[in-house]
C-alpha cells in the first residue's frame, strides 16, 4: 500500500481506475488526462497545461470550474443536515425550496417536481412514469416508446433503450423489445438533396405517423426528444420540425418527453429547450446545470395530466412506489438552489442570448474553412462538421484520424472540445463572456489549420 501511494495519481489511475467511454487497452498504457484545478472557464491539467473547455466538461459546467461561494453553501448544508431523505413524507428545506424553484421557472403549467442525482435516473423515472400513466388511464398496451436515431438518453439498462447508437447496444444484449426509432432530424446528412428544412421536417413527420400507424397508436406511449440533439452531434432541428412532430403526437394522444439535460438552464437561448422551439412536453428531465454539475442533481419535472395519474395510482395502490436513497440530496439541493440564485443575479437568459451572437457568428465565420462541412448552433451549443470534400460531405478514409489529430491540434493550442464522429461540438460555460467566445473561435480555426496542412 505504501509503495502504491508513492506513485503519480495518474499511475495510479491507469492502474485502477475503469473509465467510460475509454479504450479501456490504451488507457491501461497511456494514462489519464489528469485535470487538477479549474478557474473559470479553464481546467488546468497536472502539468501546468490550461484548457478553455469548449465542452464545459460533459455539456454541464455551467458556472466554470470552481466556485467559493457555492463550496461555502456546500459547506454549511453539510454542516447542518448531511443527509435526509424524501421517502415516507419526510423533506428537507433546501429540497423543498428547490421544487418550488423549479416548478416557478418550469414551462407554463409543470408545477411538480421529482428530484432525483442523475440524468440516467431521471429519464428512467420519466420512463417508468409514462408506462404508470398509461395504466392508470386503463391503457397498459400502450408500452413502446419512440425514440430517434443518434438519440443519447443516458446508460442505464433501459435509458440504453432510449439511447439510439449502435455502439450503445453492443456486447450487452440491448436494446429490449418495444423502443422504436425514428430518423434523427440531422439536415446536413439526412435530407434529400435539394431538400429544404421545411420539405425535410414534413417528411421526419409523416415518417412518425407512418410509424405510428404501422405499429398501431394503441401501443405506443411515448415519444422521447432532446430539444438540441447533444451526444448525437450537437444537432439542431431543422426549421418547423417540433411544432410538426407535436401535431402527430398530439394526434394519437402519445405522450411527449423533452431530456432537456443539456438543454436546460439557457443553453439554447432560452430557458428551456422546450421554450426555443415551441414544444409543449408531459415531462422534462433536467440534471447538468441544474447544480451547475458541482454536485449530482437532476428532476423530472412532471405536467398536469401525468401527475393526476400519478395520484389515481397512489390512491390506487396506497403509496407512489419509487425512489432512491440520494433523491433530493439536501446538500446538492443546497447547492442547486444557490446555482438557480446565481442564474437569476447574473440574468442567465439574458447573458446567454447576449454572448450567443458571438458564438453563431464564429460558426458562420467558419464554414470558409476548407475542412469545414457544415457549421451551426443555437444559444450556446453547436459543432462543426469536418469533411474531406465539401461539395459531396465525404469523410476522411479512417485511417487518416483526422478527428484525433484535430483533438489533439486543439489541445495544443488549450482548447478542449467534444468530438462526436466528424463533429467537433462546443458547449462552453454559460458564464463565457464574449472575448472568451473569440478566443474560443481563434483556438478553433488555429487547429482546423494544423490539420489542413497535415492532411493536405
Ligand atoms: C441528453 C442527455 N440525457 C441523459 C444523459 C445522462 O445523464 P447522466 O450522465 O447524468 O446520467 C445525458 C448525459 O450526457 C444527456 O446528455
Amino acid at each position: 500500500m505504501q509503495q502504491l501511494l508513492r506513485n503519480t495519481a495518474s499511475q495510479l489511475d491507469a492502474a485502477h481506475s475503469v473509465h467510460p467511454h475509454t479504450d479501456l487497452r490504451k488507457h491501461l498504457d497511456t494514462g489519464p488526462l489528469m485535470i487538477t484545478r479549474g478557474e473559470g472557464i479553464h481546467v488546468f491539467d497536472e502539468n501546468g497545461n490550461r484548457y478553455l473547455e469548449g465542452a464545459a466538461g460533459l455539456w454541464c459546467a455551467s458556472l466554470g470550474f470552481g466556485s467559493e461561494r457555492l463550496g461555502e453553501v456546500a459547506k454549511k448544508a453539510m454542516t447542518e443536515l448531511g443527509y435526509y431523505h424524501n421517502f415516507r413524507g419526510a423533506s428537507t428545506v433546501p429540497a423543498a425550496e428547490l421544487s418550488a424553484k423549479l416548478a416557478g421557472i418550469a414551462p407554463e403549467g409543470m408545477d411538480k417536481i421529482l428530484l432525483q442525482s442523475s440524468g440516467t435516473e431521471a429519464n428512467d423515472t420519466a420512463l417508468k412514469l409514462v408506462w404508470y400513466y398509461w395504466d392508470a388511464k386503463g391503457m397498459p398496451a400502450r408500452r413502446k416508446i419512440i425514440s430517434r436515431t443518434g438519440a443519447y438518453h443516458g446508460t442505464g439498462t433501459l435509458t440504453s433503450c432510449l439511447t439510439a447508437k449502435a455502439n450503445f447496444h453492443a456486447g450487452f444484449g440491448l436494446p429490449f423489445d418495444g423502443f422504436l426509432y425514428t430518423t434523427m432530424p440531422y439536415h446536413y446528412r439526412m435530407a434529400e438533396p435539394g431538400e429544404s428544412e421545411t420539405d425535410f421536417s414534413d417528411r421526419l413527420a409523416a415518417e412518425l405517423e407512418a410509424m405510428i400507424l404501422k405499429e398501431g397508436p394503441e401501443t405506443i406511449a411515448a415519444f422521447w426528444a432532446e430539444p438540441v440533439m447533444g451526444s448525437g452531434g450537437a444537432i439542431t432541428p431543422p426549421e418547423g420540425y417540433f411544432p410538426k412532430i407535436q401535431a402527430v403526437l398530439d394526434k394519437y394522444e402519445i405522450l411527449f418527453v423533452a431530456d432537456e439535460v443539456i438543454c436546460g438552464f439557457a443553453r439554447t437561448g432560452e430557458m428551456w429547450g422546450s421554450q426555443t422551439y415551441g414544444i409543449r412536453p408531459d415531462m422534462i428531465c433536467c440534471a447538468k446545470a441544474l447544480s451547475a454539475a458541482m454536485l449530482p442533481v437532476s428532476a423530472v419535472i412532471i405536467g398536469a395530466r401525468v401527475f393526476e395519474a400519478m395520484l389515481a395510482q397512489s390512491d390506487r395502490f396506497g403509496t407512489f412506489v419509487h425512489g432512491y436513497t440520494y433523491g433530493g440530496h439536501p446538500v446538492a439541493c443546497a447547492v442547486a438552489n444557490e446555482v438557480l440564485a446565481i442564474y437569476e443575479e447574473m440574468d442567465l437568459v439574458g447573458h446567454v442570448k447576449s454572448v450567443s451572437k458571438g458564438f453563431l457568428a464564429g460558426f458562420e465565420a467558419l464554414r470558409d474553412h476548407p475542412l469545414v462541412g457544415d457549421a451551426r448552433g443555437v444559444g450556446l451549443i453547436g459543432a462543426v462538421e469536418i469533411v474531406a470534400d465539401k461539395p459531396t460531405k465525404a469523410m476522411h478514409e479512417p485511417g487518416q484520424k483526422v478527428m484525433a489529430q484535430f483533438d489533439a491540434a486543439a489541445r495544443k493550442r488549450g482548447l478542449i472540445t467534444r468530438l462526436i464522429g466528424n463533429r467537433a461540438a462546443l458547449s462552453p460555460p454559460q458564464i463565457i463572456t464574449a472575448s472568451e467566445v473569440d478566443d474560443m473561435f481563434a483556438r478553433f480555426r488555429g487547429a482546423l489549420d494544423d490539420v489542413a496542412c497535415i492532411v493536405k
